[in-house]
């Protein structure tokens, strides 16, 4: 039995959860419309996209290092790139709805009467449910790593 591996594991599956959450608030929140208020929930929401996003690398990277099976089991293996691939297009495609987020919430506490642009709410609506898709993914070359494929 390994402490750190079990610490590891349960961190890393927690903080998974986490954005899996923090994605699926985003992708039905920005299908409703957009007031003032969801839109202050939209950012705080979004704040802890990166925090999570962090954490994850953390503790992923721990995993790779202190994990059970030691680091020569992942970095030969192109499922282990695969997922930190698809985790990597999912951080990128999440840029441009957080630039969004502020933006349109500065705007909103600016002026009240405010309303989202049609195009650019579309927009930022297919960069999440890009982002979702890819994520979907993750777990998918995640459990087919652990269990040896890849090689
Ligand atoms: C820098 C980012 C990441 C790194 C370095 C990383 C690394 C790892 C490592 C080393 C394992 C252990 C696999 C084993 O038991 O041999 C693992 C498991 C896992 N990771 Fe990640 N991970 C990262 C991000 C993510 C993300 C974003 C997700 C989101 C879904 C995720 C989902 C999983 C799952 C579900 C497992 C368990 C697989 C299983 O045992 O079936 N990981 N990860």
């Amino acid at each position: 039995m390994d402490t750190t591996d079990l610490v590891l594991a349960i961190f890393h599956h927690l903080l998974v959860f986490s954005l899996a959450g923090i994605i699926g608030a985003e992708f039905v929140l920005i299908r409703s419309d957009l007031s003032a208020a969801t839109l202050k929930r939209l950012v705080g929401i979004d704040r802890h996209y990166g925090i999570i996003a962090m954490l994850i690398i953390v503790a992923g990277i721990g995993r790779v290092i202190y994990g059970l099976k030691g680091w020569e089991f992942y970095v030969y293996n192109w499922m282990f790139w695969a997922k930190m691939a698809a985790f990597a297009i999912v951080g990128l495609l999440s840029i441009i709805p957080t630039v969004r987020f502020l933006s349109w919430n500065r705007q909103a506490s600016a002026s009240p009467g405010f309303q989202v642009p049609a195009a650019e709410l579309a927009s930022v609506r297919t960069y999440v449910r890009t982002e979702a898709s890819i994520f979907l993914l993750i777990p998918v070359f995640a459990a087919a790593m652990a269990r040896g494929y890849g090689y």
